[in-house]
C-alpha cells in the first residue's frame, strides 16, 4: 500500500526519537512491500522559531490531508518566556483540536523484561497488567475559557464538557472493552464537579447499549490509588482530558518508564495522530541517549489504527520485545547485566529485527 505520513519532530529530543521511528517504519515498508511518503513539518518551538507561531495553517492542513501524523515532543525552556497563547504546547493542543482526534489511547502493559524497572512490589504485578487508558483529548479544562485578573493575582480555567463529547468517547471505550476483557471503568470526580456528573450520567446511558460489558465508576483520587494498589483490576479506563493526562503518567511509572509509552489519538475516521506520551526532555537532548521505543511503538499503533496493517504493527512490537529480550536498554530502563545503548543504536536494533 501507499501512505502519506506527516512527521512533526518538534523540540529537543523530538527529532532524535522521530528519526528512529521513521527508520523502523521504512524497514517495515521494505519488508512488506509498502511505500510510505514522509512529509516532515514543524510544530511547537521549532515552528515558533521558523514561522512565529507553534502551528501554522499549512501544517495543520497537511496533517488533515495525510493518512496519519507522527509527532515527537514539544516545548522546553527555550520558549518559556513566550506569551501563553503562543507557547509550544498550544501548537500541540491546536493540532489535536484541528485534527478532531478526541480519543486518546494510552495502553499500559508491563514488558516482562522490564518488570525490574516497575517500582511496585513483585506480588502487585504478579497478575498480568494490560490497561487501556482512553483519555478524552479535545475538551475539558484544556480548552475552556481562561482568565487572569488585571493585577495578575487571580485566575480561572473553565472545565467544560458536552454530552456529545462524552458519548462519542464512551462508545469507543465500550467497543474496545468488548474486544478486550469486557470491563470498563469510568473515572471522574462526580462527588464535586458538575462536568463529572454529566460524564457519569452519559456513560451510564451508553452502557445500556453494551450489556455484555461490566461497567464501574471510580472517583479519580481513588483511581489513582487503585492503579498502584492493584493495577490488574483494570481493563479499559475512560476519563477526561486532565485526569487522563495525570493517570497516564502514573501508568507509565508502573510500566517502568515514560520513554516506553506510545499513544494513538483518533477521531471519527482512520486518520490519527501518534505520539509518545513523554515530553521533550531538554536535559538529555542532543546526546543521543533518549529512549525511542515509545515513539517506535507509536509507529506500530499508526500502522494498526490508521493503515489497517495489523501484521506489520505486530512486527514492530515483536521486534521491540526481541531487542529487550536480548538485553539492550537505553539509560532510563537500564539495569545491571544489560547492554546500554543510545537512541540511534536502539532504532537500528529494532529496524534490523523487522
Ligand atoms: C501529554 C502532554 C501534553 C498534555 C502537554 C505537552 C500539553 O503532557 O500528551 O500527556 O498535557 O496533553
Ligand atoms: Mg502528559
Amino acid at each position: 500500500m501507499q501512505a502519506n505520513i506527516v512527521t512533526l519532530p518538534g523540540d529537543y529530543i523530538g527529532p532524535e526519537i522521530i528519526a528512529q521511528a521513521v527508520k523502523v517504519l521504512q524497514a517495515v515498508a521494505v519488508q512488506y512491500g509498502h511505500t510510505f511518503h514522509f512529509d516532515e513539518r514543524r510544530l511547537g518551538g521549532a515552528s515558533i522559531d521558523e514561522f512565529g507561531v507553534p502551528l501554522t495553517e499549512e501544517t495543520l492542513a497537511a496533517c488533515n490531508a495525510a493518512d496519519a501524523v507522527l509527532m515527537g515532543s514539544v516545548g522546553g525552556p527555550k520558549w518559556d518566556g513566550v506569551e501563553a497563547s503562543r507557547r509550544p504546547e498550544k501548537g500541540l493542543l491546536a493540532l489535536r483540536k484541528g485534527m478532531q482526534v478526541f480519543a486518546n489511547l494510552r495502553p499500559c502493559t508491563i514488558h516482562p523484561q522490564l518488570a525490574g524497572a516497575c517500582p511496585l512490589r513483585p506480588d502487585i504485578i504478579s497478575e498480568p497488567i494490560d490497561i487501556m487508558i482512553l483519555r478524552e483529548l479535545t475538551g475539558d479544562i484544556y480548552f475552556g475559557k481562561r482568565w487572569r485578573s488585571e493585577d495578575r493575582k487571580a485566575a480561572t480555567d473553565e472545565m467544560a464538557y458536552s454530552e456529545m463529547e462524552v458519548e462519542r468517547l464512551a462508545r469507543i471505550g465500550f467497543e474496545m472493552a468488548k474486544k478486550r476483557r469486557g470491563k470498563l471503568c469510568s473515572v471522574d470526580k462526580a462527588n464535586v464537579l458538575e462536568c463529572s456528573r454529566l460524564w457519569r450520567e452519559t456513560v451510564a446511558k451508553v452502557a445500556k447499549d453494551y450489556p455484555e460489558v461490566e461497567v464501574s465508576y471510580m472517583y479519580v483520587d481513588n483511581a489513582a490509588m487503585q492503579l498502584i494498589l492493584r493495577p490488574s483490576q483494570f481493563d479499559v479506563m475512560i476519563t477526561g482530558n486532565l485526569f487522563g493526562d495525570i493517570l497516564s503518567d502514573e501508568s507509565a511509572a508502573i510500566a517502568g518508564s515514560l520513554g516506553m509509552m506510545p499513544s494513538a489519538s483518533l477521531g471519527s475516521g482512520t486518520r490519527g495522530l501518534y505520539e509518545p506520551i513523554h515530553g521533550s526532555a531538554p536535559d538529555i537532548a542532543g546526546r543521543d541517549i533518549a529512549n525511542p521505543l515509545g515513539t517506535i511503538l507509536s509507529g506500530a499503533l499508526l500502522l494498526r489504527h490508521s493503515l489497517g496493517l495489523e501484521d506489520e504493527a505486530r512486527a514492530i512490537e515483536r521486534a521491540v520485545e526481541q531487542v529487550l529480550d536480548e538485553g539492550y536498554r537505553t539509560g532510563d530502563i537500564f539495569s545491571e547485566g544489560c547492554t546500554r545503548v543510545g537512541c540511534t543504536q536502539m532504532g537500528d536494533l529494532v529496524a534490523a529485527r523487522i
